[in-house]
């Protein structure tokens, strides 16, 4: 199977385009909001959450029809699955809570049906929902086949404790890790030794420089030339004095050979053979004590290592500044996905992350070779993933599947989901960020577009998206209004439906752009999503042209200028304009010292000069 990136939700991709027994490694980080705190999930069982907590919680963890649904399949799948899901919900009711573990058994059974028979699958969730998620995963794979509760110290301590916090900090995740069978596949894996355990165990120190411990060359059995002698009877113990085997001989080796005149000590033989003892001894590997006795030196460079544990705290979170981070809220650092896919999978295995954000578990499989199919419900995690990939590899062969490629498929977009398709809309023509429609002033705002112009600076373009069935006047007037208090130079509205004639009116009385270094430009637009597909494109200046390679190409009315590229990277505010040495598009740059957002609040660069992020938008 090939690379490949699905927009859509998991679930569905998983029913319909995952084939069963394919899949080699399942990581999934899913969105869990547990800031909302216990009295949101538990809602239903009495407390009473205030306005904000209850917004914070997305559609797919509160009960509904499509939980209800979801909890049918689930009940369907077999006998455990069933029990467990039914006490739960007799327990937690129709809360937040049981609609976040239906929601997960329905994508858990999937998951497992994928899994080839050697598979294994690691779910990163964290302590609010960990204990559910465990008696789910033990009723769909079968509690024989859990394998380790990893815990991922994923932020230094808080120092919160003088601010009246009276609880301990919560600084780890959980990450589950079962497996399909009670075969899979296994890599060791070691870390380092730490300094304190250097510091005492391998104190001794060479002539070359290196640290080495003194290793023992006897053994309580001959480990190398055994020479024995008498046949002695059995020694007998109490026990044994009834056995059937009482008379048995056996033989009892002689007191061992001499080394260079040493013997070992009672009770005790060589552990190796006097060749292999004579190879240590020309490789220099001997030393002696006192009294003569030959010792082992274990080098500290030679040791693999401590073998892997569930306790890691190694593995340092994305932080402000860190140059991995792409301003992804809960990006997951690579070195995490990178252990457990080369502890859990062998180069050309096929890797699954079905809530894959920005792309770090396919940024890992793709570096070690494995193939991966990533699935995520936003478009902008998929653009984000399509850039972070060809900035990794820019010859990186991977298909995205479920971005509308017709007028039919971006009509099903908007049915299914208005911001992804408002989203999906102002990416097609080029916006270099994206907002969620949003309450207040800044309604209207679907996407902005930066573009250079000349002696006057720069010019910005905003986009706004309608994928209803009915438009009208009032949506060219609010652009217009919207376009005079940002003091941007140009609108454009896409709609599903053709515009009416007044519509068009309105637009055109809107005049040209005044100040302009690329001739005459509308002033404010309308373009239906079926021109788009048909190349009937708006008159737009030269945008800089997206570095992912795969949106369908918009063609522009002049060509691009050759200086815009640099002129995009200044936008941002950051600093850093190259990641893992390739330019960025601004719009996945972080905001330079900034500290990071919320667990669940997105930051989208809107690309003023000042860089500074004017909108907040909230993700799942
Ligand atoms: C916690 S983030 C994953 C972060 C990821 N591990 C990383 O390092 O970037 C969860 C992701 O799941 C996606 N998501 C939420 N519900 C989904 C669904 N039903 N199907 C597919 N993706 C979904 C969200 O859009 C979000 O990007």
């Amino acid at each position: 199977m090939s690379n490949k990136l699905y927009f859509g939700d998991n679930l569905e991709v998983l029913r319909d385009h995952i084939r069963a027994e394919s899949v080699d490694l399942v990581y999934l980080d899913p969105p869990f909001n547990s800031n909302a705190g216990y009295n949101v999930l538990f809602k239903d069982r009495g407390g009473r959450p205030t306005q904000a907590q209850a917004e914070a919680f997305c559609d797919t963890w509160t009960w509904g029809p499509s939980a209800e649904r979801a909890f049918d399949d689930v009940i369907a799948a077999n006998e455990d699955v069933s029990l467990v899901m039914r006490g739960l919900r007799s327990w937690l009711r129709e809360s937040a809570m049981m609609a976040y573990i239906t929601m997960m058994a329905a994508r858990l059974i999937e998951l497992r049906r994928a899994l080839k028979k050697t598979g294994s699958l690691y779910l990163h969730c964290d302590p609010t929902a960990s204990h559910y998620l465990k008696l789910v995963l033990d009723s769909v794979f079968g509690p024989k086949n859990f394998r380790s509760e990893i815990i991922w110290k994923r932020s230094s301590a808080h120092s919160d404790a003088k601010q009246g916090r009276k609880l301990h900090g919560h600084i780890h995740d959980v990450i589950l890790f079962y497996t399909k069978s009670d075969q899979w596949t296994w890599n060791d894996i070691y870390t380092p030794y730490d300094e304190a355990y250097v510091n005492r165990d391998y104190r001794l120190i060479d002539e070359a420089g290196r640290r080495y411990r003194r290793g023992d060359l006897t053994a309580a059995k001959p480990g190398g030339d055994v020479e024995y002698a008498w046949r002695v009877k059995k020694p007998i113990g109490a026990r044994e004095r009834w056995t059937a085997d009482i008379d048995e001989e056996y033989l009892k080796p002689k007191p061992d050979w001499e080394y260079k005149a040493v013997r070992p000590y009672k009770r005790r033989f060589w552990a190796y053979s006097k060749e292999n003892m004579k190879q240590f001894a020309k490789e220099g590997r001997l030393r002696h004590t006192f009294d003569g006795m030959p010792e082992y030196k274990r080098y500290l460079d030679e040791m693999p290592g401590v073998p892997l544990q569930d306790l890691w705290t190694d593995v340092t979170p994305i932080i402000a500044g860190n140059q991995e981070r792409l301003g992804y809220p809960t990006q997951k650092p690579l070195a995490l996905m990178e252990r457990i896919i080369s502890a859990s999978s062998n180069p050309g295995d096929l890797v699954l992350d079905p809530f894959c954000g920005c792309g770090t578990t396919i940024h890992a499989a793709h570096k070690s070779g494995r193939h991966w199919l990533g699935i995520d419900v936003t478009h902008y995690a998929i653009t984000l993933i399509e850039q972070r990939l060809k900035g990794f590899d820019e010859r990186a062969a991977f298909a995205v599947q479920g971005r509308p490629a017709s007028f039919a498929d971006a009509e099903a977009l908007a049915k299914r989901d208005k911001h992804q398709f408002q989203w999906w809309a102002a990416w097609f023509v080029g916006a270099q960020s994206y907002r969620e429609e949003k309450r207040g002033a800044d309604r209207g705002i679907d996407g902005s577009a930066l573009f250079a112009n000349g002696p006057y600076g720069h010019g910005r373009i905003i986009i706004s998206v309608k994928g209803g069935e009915n438009v009208g006047i009032g949506m060219v007037r609010e652009l217009r209004a919207v376009i005079e208090r940002e003091e941007a130079e140009m609108g454009l509205l896409i709609t599903l439906v053709a515009p009416t004639q007044s519509m068009i009116a309105e637009a055109t009385a809107a005049g040209f752009v005044k100040k302009s270094a690329h001739g005459r430009l509308p002033r404010l637009q309308i373009v239906t999503v079926a021109d788009l597909f048909a190349g009937t494109l708006p008159h737009l200046p030269p945008l800089p042209e997206p570095l992912v390679g795969s949106r369908p190409r918009v063609v522009r009315n002049r060509k691009p200028d050759p200086r815009q590229r640099e002129l995009m990277l200044t936008f941002a505010g950051n600093k850093t304009l190259k990641v893992d040495g390739a330019f960025v598009d601004p719009r996945y740059l972080s905001f330079g010292d900034q500290t990071m957002a919320a667990e669940d609040d997105l930051q989208l660069p809107l690309g003023d000069a000042g860089g500074k992020p004017k909108r907040r938008l909230a993700v799942q």
